[in-house]
């Protein structure tokens, strides 16, 4: 068995957790507190994030697409897969770390997606950019923590509280998609996000890209006018 290798950490701002993040071979894992985040291995439902939000949006005009969360860059690889040249971007993660180990030892993982020209990587609360900005994106993704249960940073219960989701519709373009990840089901936020004005659906996808393994909630909210 092949140790896990130690390869840096880094402290969450905003009374988050420390995040830490180990190799062990070709097998790479995102940890806060000692508790895994993601793995390497188990992307399938990040990338089903952008698929089931790109589906809806891919054929507009230059579209602009906000993501929340860098993590290991599996969700924005996917989103510039399906996207036109015309798109643009706007990868907003918190940590700075996390953006070096993406620009280092996590880079090959995904293809290198933030060197592509269509990426604006910020260093940034996503909600910044969501209360800033108005009728600025035809998608926004997130996935910054285990979901409206949270994990990692309580400061990111603004994000799915109503506040945050008004800020969200807000910064949607009309027929723009909210696209929220998280590790398990939650009816009271599925209310919230219909309260908010968005027209919901709730899919239940695979956790790994292949058969097997746990199953991962994502909402995709649209504004309908
Ligand atoms: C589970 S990972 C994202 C995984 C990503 N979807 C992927 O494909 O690899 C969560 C990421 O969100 C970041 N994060 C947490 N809170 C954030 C916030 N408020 N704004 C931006 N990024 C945040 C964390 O540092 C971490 O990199």
């Amino acid at each position: 068995m092949i140790p896990w290798e130690f390869l840096g950490s880094a402290q969450v701002p905003g009374n988050g957790g420390k995040l830490s993040l180990y190799k062990r071979g070709g097998e790479f894992s995102i940890r806060v507190d000692g508790c895994e985040l993601m793995n390497s291995r188990a992307h399938g439902s990040e990338d089903a994030l952008a698929e089931l939000t790109c589906a809806s949006i891919a054929d507009r005009p230059r579209p602009r697409v906000l993501i929340g969360g860098l993590g290991m860059g599996y969700t924005l690889a996917a989103a510039l897969r399906l996207l036109g040249p015309g798109a643009l971007v706007v990868m907003a993660e918190l940590v700075p770390e996390v953006v070096k180990w993406n620009q280092g030892p996590l880079a090959g993982l995904t293809g290198h997606p933030l060197q592509d020209n269509r990426v604006n990587i910020r260093t940034i609360d996503v909600g910044q950019i969501i209360q800033t900005e108005h009728k600025a994106y035809d998608a926004i993704l997130l996935d910054v923590d285990n979901g409206p249960e949270g994990l990692a940073r309580k400061g990111n219960d603004w994000l799915y509280s109503r506040a945050g989701l008004n800020a969200a519709f807000a910064a949607l373009r009309t027929s723009g998609v909210l696209a929220v990840w998280s590790a398990v089901p939650n009816r009271n936020f599925v209310r919230l996000l219909r309260q908010t004005g968005f027209k919901v659906d709730e899919h239940l996808v695979r956790a790994r890209c292949s058969s097997g393994g746990g199953q991962h909630t994502i909402w995709i909210a649209e504004r309908a006018s």
